[in-house]
């Protein structure tokens, strides 16, 4: 059966310093508590080794926040899936809308990304969600459905190890989170959307997480709808005090 899992997405936050220092936080406190969910940072590159070191895999697992297309060679700049890998990471961000928005990713690149996380072992946070527009023009449930097809090339089985998170845009980093009720409705129909293509078991063994302004004060009641199965948290994982207080939410 599905898992519950809270991930953090610390985006472009905190020094190396900073970043190790929090993550240690994570790691003590989660240590310290009886949790119902599995818990994910997901850190800058910069970061990924030295976070890797000070915390324990049975506690918090590692992700980067995206990856390249390409296997490896002359794209200056661009950290590969291997190379996430080779620090310790086992989970990868993929489609974030800031990426998409701010950096152009389109589907077919995504797709890319992800065979490429796929193949080298990491588990991909595949993001998805629709802008304010959409939402307000009433096309929120087609465009969702379109970022989430943009994967069905892929098999059963590489479908069946990704992690999808619905992310309104508009909820995002704004403090206007989406309804328990309206994120319940997105993650059952995108949960439909995986069952048309790949069948029930992959539909029911899919963790689908919400994303956009999640706090300690609404984590509650939006994990408390059947088809979330948890959160992808911005602003809110900078803090090991309001992380914890989400990850408390499933108890
Ligand atoms: P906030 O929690 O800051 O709204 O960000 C959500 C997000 O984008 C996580 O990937």
């Amino acid at each position: 059966m599905r898992k519950n899992i809270v991930a953090g997405n610390w985006k472009m936050n905190t020094t190396l310093d900073e970043g190790v220092e929090l993550a240690n936080e994570i790691n003590e406190k989660v240590k310290g508590i009886k949790r119902n969910c599995e818990v994910i940072i997901c850190v800058p590159f910069t970061h990924l080794t030295s976070v890797n070191a000070v915390i324990e895999s049975e506690n918090v697992a590692l992700g980067a926040e995206n990856c390249s297309e390409h296997d490896k060679g002359a794209y200056t700049g661009e950290v590969s899936a291997a190379m996430v890998k080779s620090t310790g990471a086992t989970h990868v961000i993929l489609g974030h809308s800031e990426r998409r928005q701010y950096f152009g990713e389109n589907n077919e690149q995504l797709l890319a990304k992800t065979r490429q996380a796929l193949a080298n072992g990491l588990t991909p946070i595949f993001c998805v969600g629709e802008v304010l527009e959409d939402r307000e023009n009433g096309s929120y449930n087609d465009v969702v459905e379109g970022q989430v097809e943009a994967l069905f090339d892929l098999t059963a089985e590489d479908f069946g190890k990704l992690v999808i998170a619905y992310e309104p845009v508009w909820a995002i980093g704004t403090g206007k989170t989406a309804t328990a009720d309206q994120a319940q409705d997105m993650h059952a129909h995108i949960r439909k959307v995986i069952e048309g293509k790949y069948g029930k078991d992959v539909a029911d063994n899919t963790s689908i997480l919400y994303g956009g302004s999640c706090k300690p004060e609404n984590a509650k009641e939006i994990f408390s709808k059947p088809d979330v199965d948890g959160g992808l948290i911005g602003g809110a994982a900078l803090k090991a005090d309001s992380f914890m207080g989400i990850i408390e939410a499933f108890n």
